[in-house]
């Protein structure tokens, strides 16, 4: 049997997505060590391996098959655009992708004025904004941070994530336009779902037999 190998989105997703595998039976002692610097982690009576990667890489690896599955979040993967099977929501790390601003840039939105939208998302933002909208805007590239350009008028709206509304709060922002739910998905590689569809798909029934039952 060859390994089905798993990359995990480093950080809270893969904490809470090791924590489903685990009650479906899906264990990894070797990354239970928190002073490990080791980047793969095998169950070898399993054949499973496991491996944590930046998010923005996950849909890398499973598209090359370097990763039969992937865990990682829909924003992830609407803007890599990859090529792969989303099979899954897995529903965690549940948070909505927004336009956002001060209120008083509602305005702007309304009269599709050509306004410059600073965003970590610029794929998301070009699709709402020219697809879906019709609205020709700037799109400008950030790595983080994103709550700033507006306070600093770098852009007049943000298109970013919102999950308890925090950060939009403590610096004046708020929502202005809901673009779509997100949350973490499990993504296949499409020959790995061919090649190793009795594995996989037991995978996915036991997963959903437990958010099933979690959800009762
Ligand atoms: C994300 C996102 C928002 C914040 C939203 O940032 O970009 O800034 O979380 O969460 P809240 O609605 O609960 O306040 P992250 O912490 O991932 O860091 P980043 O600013 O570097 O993107």
């Amino acid at each position: 049997m060859r390994y089905l190998t798993f990359a995990l989105a480093k950080g809270r997703l893969a904490k809470q997505s090791l924590e489903m595998f685990e009650r479906i039976g899906i264990t990894c002692e070797e990354m239970k060590d928190k002073d490990s610097r080791k980047l793969i982690f095998t169950n070898e009576e399993l054949k499973i391996r496991f491996f944590l990667a930046k998010a923005s890489d996950v849909p890398t690896y499973v598209e090359y098959g370097a990763a039969d599955i992937g865990i990682v979040g829909k924003d992830t993967i609407l803007e890599e655009g990859r090529k792969l099977y989303e099979v899954m929501n897995l529903g965690i790390g549940n948070c909505r992708m927004c336009v956002c601003g001060p209120q008083s840039a509602s305005e702007l939105l309304k009269h599709h004025e050509r306004i410059r939208v600073a965003t970590k998302y610029p794929a998301i933002a070009k699709d709402y904004f020219y697809n879906k909208k019709h609205q020709t805007v700037e799109i400008i590239k950030l790595n983080g941070s994103i709550e700033l350009a507006p306070i600093v008028g770098l852009s007049e709206v943000i298109v970013d994530i919102v999950e308890t509304g925090t950060t939009l709060k403590e610096n004046g922002l708020t929502v202005l336009e809901e673009i779509c739910p997100l949350s973490a998905r499990m993504v296949v590689n499409q020959v790995s779902m061919k090649r190793e569809n009795d594995r996989i798909t037991k995978l996915i029934r036991d997963l959903r037999l437990l958010l099933q039952e979690e959800n009762q």
